[in-house]
């Protein structure tokens, strides 16, 4: 019952029963899986799992010559062996040895009378290396202690990358010590939309990163595998940043941080001493993430405002760009260049697809799977995450006591059926240039925790099964593990959809009803669909 679910797994008579009178033993190199482990099972056999020498009633962790992410485990009367390629397969190991243990010891205290492991054997190994989520915290800040919980979820579900999507339109959430002002203004705003109808909260809301934050954030996330991917959106999606910074943007009059949401016209101008902020910005951002790959979006980017403005045509001509709109493919080649000269490598969203990108760029195609096939097909690597497939801000179902929508129905079995290889592309080679598949929460009407709970689970322990779980797809044998995972979620307290009864949250004052009629109901669907397709 392990989700997502081993390659192999063979059940075998008897079980190994644990208590805090167990010993762990653990090869050195891999002491911050022992100490993962450690902490874990001391919670709940209330006391502290002495080190040990590998041998009989002993937990061993060791490494063994198998692919880096992949391990094997057996567990029976005698103790329980973990062997990984690497500390990362050692890590998903004792996160599945974490599962063999029954659902309540997920509460971390002692409550329950007896911890048992069933004998078994397993032998496991994920299908691709990149499986990630998307967190918009730009949208609604969440506080730290949000994020490593929602880090926590992740590595139960074995995912290895986390998108933080750190800068909108709404939001500038990381503190850059050279401009205080993108935050100090850019990470407050007066109130919020709250629906399709444009219904306003009347109330403030903001927050951010310190950049010790972020390095606490970083590390957290490190010790359990996961690369934090930051993303600082542009040269669209950055409102907040010319709310603080009015030099960055194209018009005289002053903005405020974003309200409302979609697709903005507020984008940054081009002018050099704008490439340089964010160059300087980006400084510091490198400085913070190690990650190999950095996100500087490029998606829904308007040129409204370029094609209106004699300075953005200037420079445009002095580029010797045919057109003002061709200074969103500038923009991201200086930043490629950028990146590039400093050993790390530029990710965007399928837009960025327009312009003529260096081999090494990675693409997020969003917009269903035509970008994913267009990248591979031109070798770039591919991160495949089509909103119709795994947007987890998508609602569940089609009930009027859903949260108010954002996007189509995307049920559970939807994002189970999630292929992360499309179809066009499967046969040909280019199709090992999907390097994984990452799934997206983004918070426009998202605005708590609970409401990312409530959104992102159980959908991502689906999602999870996309991307480690060798391809093909069982929803009965998936339904029955989702049984037993569920109440490893209770435990933990995660407040999931479940597919029936009232909703476990609902804070936000002044969220539109929505119609009683069914008819009714089905045409503000269709218009809200319809404002997604021209918006989205
Ligand atoms: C996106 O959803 N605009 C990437």
């Amino acid at each position: 019952m392990i989700v997502p679910k081993p390659v192999r797994l063979e059940a075998r008579p008897g079980e190994f029963v644990l208590d805090h009178t167990t010993a762990l033993a653990a090869d050195p190199a891999l002491a911050s899986v022992a100490a993962w482990l450690r902490s874990e099972l001391s919670q709940v056999t209330g006391g502290e799992l002495a080190p040990g020498e590998p041998g009989p009633g002993t937990i061993t962790i060791g490494l063994a010559d198998l692919p880096a992410e992949a391990y094997r485990l057996t567990a029976g009367p005698d103790g329980v062996r973990i062997d990984g390629g690497g500390p990362a397969g050692a890590f998903y190991g004792a996160q599945t040895l974490r599962q063999l243990l029954p659902a309540w010891s997920y509460r971390k205290a002692p409550v329950g009378d007896r911890l048992s492991v069933p004998a078994v054997r397993i032998e496991d190994e994920p299908r691709f290396g990149w499986r990630g989520c998307l967190l918009d915290v730009a949208r609604h800040f969440m506080t730290k202690a949000d994020v490593l919980r929602f880090i926590d979820l992740m590595a139960v579900h074995k995912l290895n990358v986390l998108h933080l999507h750190l800068t909108d339109d709404q939001g500038w959430r990381i503190e850059i010590r050279r401009y205080p002002r993108l935050t100090e203004v850019g990470a407050w705003r007066r109130e919020s939309q709250t629906g399709w109808d444009g219904a306003m909260d009347g109330r403030p809301h903001g927050g951010y990163y310190t950049q010790d934050d972020i390095r606490e954030i970083v590390a957290y996330a490190g010790r359990r595998h996961i690369m934090v991917v930051p993303e600082i959106d542009l040269p669209g999606h950055t409102q907040a940043a010319i709310a603080a910074h009015p030099e960055l943007g194209n018009l005289d009059t002053p903005l405020e941080v974003g309200t409302t949401w979609g697709i903005g016209v507020n984008v940054l101008n081009a002018e050099e001493s704008t490439v340089e902020f964010f160059q300087n910005v980006l400084d510091e951002v490198l400085d913070l993430f190690p990650s190999p790959y950095i996100c500087v979006g490029g998606d829904e980017c308007r040129k409204d405002q370029w094609r209106a403005s004699p300075a953005a045509q200037r420079r445009a001509a002095e580029l010797g760009l045919d057109d003002a709109g061709e200074l969103q493919s500038w923009f991201i080649n200086r930043f490629e260049e950028y990146l590039t000269a400093r050993g790390r490598r530029l990710m965007g969203w399928d837009e960025i697809l327009e312009g003529r990108l260096a081999p090494e760029t990675v693409i997020a195609p969003w917009r269903g799977d035509l970008g994913a096939v267009i990248a591979a097909r031109a070798g770039h690597d591919v991160v495949t995450c089509s909103n119709v497939s795994v947007y987890l801000d998508y609602r569940q179902g089609p009930g009027a006591d859903e949260p108010a929508p954002f996007g189509t129905v995307l049920t559970l079995e939807d994002v189970y059926a999630f292929e992360p290889i499309p179809a066009e592309l499967a046969a040909e080679p280019a199709a090992t240039r999907v390097i994984g598949a990452q799934c997206a929460v983004w918070t426009e009407l998202i605005d708590s925790s609970r409401g990312v709970d409530y959104m992102a689970f159980p959908r991502l322990a689906a999602f999870a099964e996309t991307v480690w779980s060798p391809p093909g797809r069982d929803l009965a044998g998936f339904r029955a593990r989702l049984a037993a995972h569920l109440s490893r979620l209770d435990a933990i307290g995660v407040e999931y959809r479940r597919d029936t009864g009232p909703l476990p949250w609902q804070t936000r004052p002044g969220v539109p009803g929505r119609p009683e009629d069914p008819q009714e109901w089905q045409a503000t669907l269709s218009r809200w669909t319809g404002n997604l397709r021209e918006h989205r």
